[in-house]
């Protein structure tokens, strides 16, 4: 598979070469090369922590849909060497060390073409992914440490996502436009947004930002290809008691547009690439009921939770934001968040009012070490940002997951909870110096991260500064989770220096995009800040951390005009941390049948007495083997096979479907048994006709090598 799409890849980056450079044909204004493509980076779904709620509890046990990358490249056709490539990754954020790995891997196949520069390695804050795979030691704690095989998966499915588009890069158009989409987020933080001036907040109809941006990618026949939207609404639509690895709402959206678009494509397998990206999605919430008690026996049970403090009877563990579809499932309140944004791009995209894009492709990218960078503020005065360290509220969490990071009530020597945490625990965040007090004032100090650097470093100091520009239009590539109005500002401040410096005209259009590459959590206004909710105490450098990002980013407009000249400063790039990491993760020891079965075999059948109607679902349980032996990416653990007229069983359905479910569950450690539930509820309009389920699994054997097997449920029926 790697060869060929490499052969592909090579074959179509020379032929777009030879053309330009053959013929020195210039290309239309307004007219680029366009690729899109998508990957599988589904790393291990079970015995892995997950990523976003940082709990410890939440450990995976099966699959609800892949994640996937989805690169967009963008090169102008005149001067194909100006290119930048967009990756969307359904993650909860970038990381320094799989973008590190990304790049060089990218830069080895494709030499000078994609670079550190104009790679964009975008998370869309989903909450339901697989973890393991940050470099810093922090977001480890909860996963015990580094694992390795989702940084993989990340890694082999994001490259293939960039060579498939790199493999059909092709003449075309892009537009731009704009909705609202009132039904799909709300702010969380409420109390720190009102902290904001009352003149600047009267400026806006909503304390978030209701706007969706759609980037749309046309062939020159104007035939749409795909496209790129920007929404901030946190990827908490499914909560901290899911274990079904999954991509949350973004995820979904892009899943049903792809699917309207190419209803019989595997997931994955589509041309089509729909990118939902995340924006300032610090303050946001999908939980758009509100929070309230869940507090059985408690009279403030079904209650809102208390305004500032996000408390029920003065702790925030009942506190609980509620999607719209709280009272049939989190599932459907996933559903219900996707829908509303696939409507709004849909509104977008077929509304017809996209104003064209034309002009330069540039891109910038910077190191910026945030531990102590001194600067000047727009009034003259030096400020200077500070080493990390998280706020005691950082511990409450918020109300779409509280209680985040409650390790700390595990550093309890007599009664541990965490083994990772019992091995790191003794290098716990030295005590704050009187300048760091001071330097993070007023935040109250917990951990005192960017004084940790054993046995690695604790947080980030050095983040990524990346800006994408096509024509007018600039992608503020942000390494951490803005606010609402913390977006706002540097959008506007960016866009005013855009047009005041003559880089673009009045048309120049700004967006965020995050939390991409470095994950250095989040940033707040300095109103904000003082109010020091969880995002506050999250906005590790200290009050002057937006001044300090706004400062830079407008520094470095320069070298996104038309014309550059030189090359930016840079801090250096942050050390590599991957090398030293712990892991605790034990990998699979070995699998086997129970006695008198085989690997496949099926435990609990399907009905055969009786058909199945949409709405039911279909359910088998086979003799199961762990799925860490092989995650078969671009693959499946199982298919719906419909029986076709001629006799022939075509897959209808798989893992990637929402209507299927995989589980995992080991019976016995000593014995190595497992068994694997596969459920399927059947669509409405789901033809009727002769069906089965099928399950794919590898199994490890104590001495000897991985390998394949299958299992088949009877054959069932479905009516109409
Ligand atoms: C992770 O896996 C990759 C690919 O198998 C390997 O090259 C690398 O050395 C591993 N890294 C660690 C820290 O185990
Ligand atoms: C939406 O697009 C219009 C037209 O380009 C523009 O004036 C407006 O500022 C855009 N809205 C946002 C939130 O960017
Ligand atoms: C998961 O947690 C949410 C929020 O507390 C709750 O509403 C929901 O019922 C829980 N789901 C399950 C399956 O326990
Ligand atoms: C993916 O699409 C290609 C081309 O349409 C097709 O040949 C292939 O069978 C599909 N693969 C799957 C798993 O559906
Ligand atoms: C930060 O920089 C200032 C001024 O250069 C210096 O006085 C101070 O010691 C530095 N602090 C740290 C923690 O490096
Ligand atoms: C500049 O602005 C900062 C932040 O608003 C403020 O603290 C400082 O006093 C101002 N300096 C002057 C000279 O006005
Ligand atoms: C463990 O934590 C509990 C609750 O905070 C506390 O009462 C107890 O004294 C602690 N034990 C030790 C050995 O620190
Ligand atoms: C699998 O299905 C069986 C039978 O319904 C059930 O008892 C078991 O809990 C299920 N396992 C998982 C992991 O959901």
């Amino acid at each position: 598979m790697g060869f060929v799409w490499y052969l592909t890849a090579f074959l179509a980056s020379s032929a777009v070469f030879s053309s330009n450079d053959a013929g020195g044909i210039r290309g239309v204004e307004g007219q680029y090369l366009l690729g899109l493509g998508i990957g599988d980076i589904t790393g291990p779904v079970v015995e892995t922590n997950m990523m976003g709620y940082a709990s410890l509890g939440q450990t995976d046990t099966g699959l609800h849909m892949r994640e996937r990358s989805r690169a967009f490249i963008i090169a102008e056709e005149a001067n194909p060497a100006n290119r930048v490539v967009f990756i969307n990754a359904d993650i909860a954020m970038g990381d320094t060390g799989v973008r590190r790995t990304i790049v060089s891997r990218l830069s080895a196949l494709f030499p000078s073409l994609y670079t550190n520069t104009n790679i964009a390695f975008v998370g869309t804050h989903q909450h339901s992914g697989v973890g393991g795979y940050l470099e810093n030691l922090l977001p480890q704690i909860t996963s015990l440490g580094y694992v390795n095989q989702t940084a993989n998966a990340i890694v082999e499915g994001t490259v293939l996502a960039v060579q498939r588009a790199h493999g059909n890069l092709k003449s075309g158009k892009l537009g731009l436009g704009n909705t609202t989409v009132l039904n799909a987020n709300i702010n969380r933080s409420p109390s720190a947004y009102l902290a904001n001036p009352a003149e600047e907040r009267a400026r806006y109809e909503f304390d978030q930002d209701k706007d969706m941006t759609v980037l749309r990618f046309d062939d020159d026949s104007g035939e749409a290809r795909g496209f790129l939207s920007f929404f901030a609404v946190h990827g908490t639509s499914l909560y901290e008691n899911n274990t079904l690895v999954s991509a949350d709402n973004k995820g979904m959206a892009a899943f049903l547009y792809e699917a309207s678009v190419e209803p019989n494509s595997m997931p994955g397998n589509n041309t089509f690439v729909a990118g939902f990206t995340q924006s300032n999605v610090g303050d946001t919430s999908p939980n758009t009921l509100g929070a309230f008690c869940e507090s059985p026996g408690e009279d403030f049970d079904g209650m809102a939770c208390d305004f500032d403090h996000s408390t029920c009877g003065g702790t925030v563990q009942d506190c609980h934001g509620r999607g719209p579809g709280f009272r049939i499932s989190d599932f459907e309140s996933n559903r219900l968040i996707g829908q509303a944004q696939l409507e709004g791009a849909k509104t977008v995209m077929e509304g017809g009012n996209l104003t064209p894009v034309a002009g330069a492709v540039r891109s910038v990218h910077v190191y910026m070490d945030m531990a102590n960078h001194t600067f000047a503020l727009p009034n003259g005065t030096t400020v200077q940002t500070c080493p990390a360290a998280m706020g005691f509220s950082f511990a409450g969490g918020t109300t779409d997951g509280p209680g985040a990071f409650d390790f700390v009530q595990g550093d309890n020597s007599s009664n541990p909870q965490n083994p990772f945490w019992e091995i790191v625990k003794g290098a716990v965040t030295p005590p704050p110096s009187a300048a760091q007090i001071a330097c993070q004032d007023p935040k109250p100090i917990l951990l005192n991260t960017g004084y940790a650097h054993f046995p690695y470093e604790w947080s980030p100091s050095t983040v990524d500064i990346q800006m994408l520009r096509v024509g007018n239009f600039v992608m503020l590539i942000m390494p951490g989770e803005l606010t609402t109005m913390a977006g706002r500002r540097i959008r506007e401040a960016v866009r005013a220096q855009l047009i005041s410096q003559g880089i673009i005209g009045d048309d120049a259009y700004v967006v965020i995009a995050g939390p991409a590459n470095t994950y250095a959590h989040y940033v707040t206004t300095r109103e904000e800040y003082g109010v020091q909710r969880y995002e506050g105490a999250s906005t590790i450098f200290g009050q002057y951390t937006l001044e300090a990002y706004i400062n830079k980013y407008t520094n470095l407009l320069p070298f996104i005009a038309d014309t550059v000249t030189g090359t930016p400063a840079s801090d250096a790039a942050p050390a590599e941390q991957t090398s030293k990491a712990i892991s605790l993760q034990t990998g699979v020891v070995f699998d086997a049948a129970p006695i008198g079965k085989r690997f496949g075999d099926v435990l609990t059948d399907v009905s055969t007495t009786s058909a199945y109607r949409a709405g039911d679902t279909v359910f088998a349980q086979f003799v199961g083997a762990n799925p860490r032996n092989n995650l078969r990416l671009e693959g499946t653990f199982l298919n719906v096979d419909q029986l076709t007229s001629g006799g022939a069983w075509t897959p209808v359905k798989s893992d990637s479907h929402p209507s299927t479910v995989y589980r995992w569950e080991r019976t016995s450690t000593v014995l190595g048994t497992s068994t694997v539930n596969i459920s399927w509820t059947i669509e409405d309009g789901t033809p009727s006709g002769t069906y089965r389920l099928r399950y794919f699994g590898d199994s490890k054997p104590l001495i000897g090598s991985i390998s394949p097997f299958t299992g088949t449920s009877s054959n069932f029926m479905v009516t109409a």
